[in-house]
């Protein structure tokens, strides 16, 4: 966990994708700044204390009214939705199956659309409404192998600023976060089996290093605070300054 501290207290967040990587830190930052958490992923899986968790697959049918009507029946109300859950599975065009495109776009494009649409009566009656997306470096650009990822995110992008101009005179802000390469469950893999790819993305960033989870959680934190009342309909790049040249 970072060592940020803001006081969360009497919020209420969902955070998708929350068994691992940048959504287990943003739960436990959550939850440990004073605010009530329901954590929800794929199948049954250990969160920092205090947290409420959830075992539900996001691309179902009927997962944003589940995950809402839990916080709702657990808390009573919703103030932060951290639309977190993604899969990047690189695949070339030429030979990508309809199925991973299709699940591509369903995880990480259609679930935010139908959990933030499930969520905005609830965070209509918050003092602060705050929806947070997780887009990526990719809502920016294109790289081969990455068709349906990059599209995805692309989609994040547009969902995010519709939504901020749709919720901004209920005083609710959405914006999408961009982090760069972090080390996660989903890049561990590529870490793990091609070699350079983690020394190209050293070797890209100014700060000279792969960012971890607690590098992500402190602007999630404050894009969910009262402070961040004036920021919205923005994508945020944290990648290390990765992307900050040619
Ligand atoms: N790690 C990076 O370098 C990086 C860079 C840019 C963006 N991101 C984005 O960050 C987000 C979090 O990923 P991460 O890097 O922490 O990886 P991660 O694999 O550690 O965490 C992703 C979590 O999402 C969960 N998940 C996947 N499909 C789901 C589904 N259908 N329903 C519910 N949960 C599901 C996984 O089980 C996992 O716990 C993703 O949206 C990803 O695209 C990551």
């Amino acid at each position: 966990m970072s060592e940020t501290k803001r006081d969360m207290t009497g919020k209420v967040a969902i955070v998708t994708g929350a068994a691992s990587g940048i959504g287990y830190a943003a739960a436990a930052q959550f939850a440990a700044d004073g605010a009530k958490v329901l954590a929800v992923d794929l199948s049954p899986f250990e969160a920092a204390d205090g947290i409420l968790t959830l075992a539900q697959d996001v691309s179902e049918p009927d997962a944003a009214a589940n995950i809402v009507g839990k916080a709702l029946e657990a808390f009573g109300q919703i103030d932060i939705l951290v639309n977190n859950a993604g899969i990047c599975v690189p695949s070339p065009v030429e030979t990508h199956s309809d199925d991973l495109w299709r699940k591509t776009m369903t995880i990480n494009a259609d679930a935010c659309f139908n959990l933030s649409r499930a969520a905005i009566p609830a965070l209509k009656k918050s003092a602060a409404g705050r929806i947070i997306n997780v887009g990526s470096i990719m809502s920016d650009f294109g790289a081969a192998g990455m068709a349906a990822y990059s599209t995805s995110k692309h989609a994040v992008a547009g969902l995010t600023k519709s939504l901020a101009n749709e919720l901004g005179p209920d005083g609710i802000t959405v914006n999408y976060i961009q982090p760069g390469a972090i080390r996660t469950g989903i890049t561990k893999p590529t870490f793990a089996n091609e070699p350079g790819f983690e020394d190209y993305w050293i070797d890209r960033a100014a700060i000279g290093r792969i960012g971890e989870p607690e590098d992500v959680t402190p602007l999630i934190s404050f894009l969910a605070s009262e402070e961040a009342r004036f920021l919205t309909g923005e994508g945020i790049l944290i990648d290390g300054g990765a992307t900050s040249h040619p």
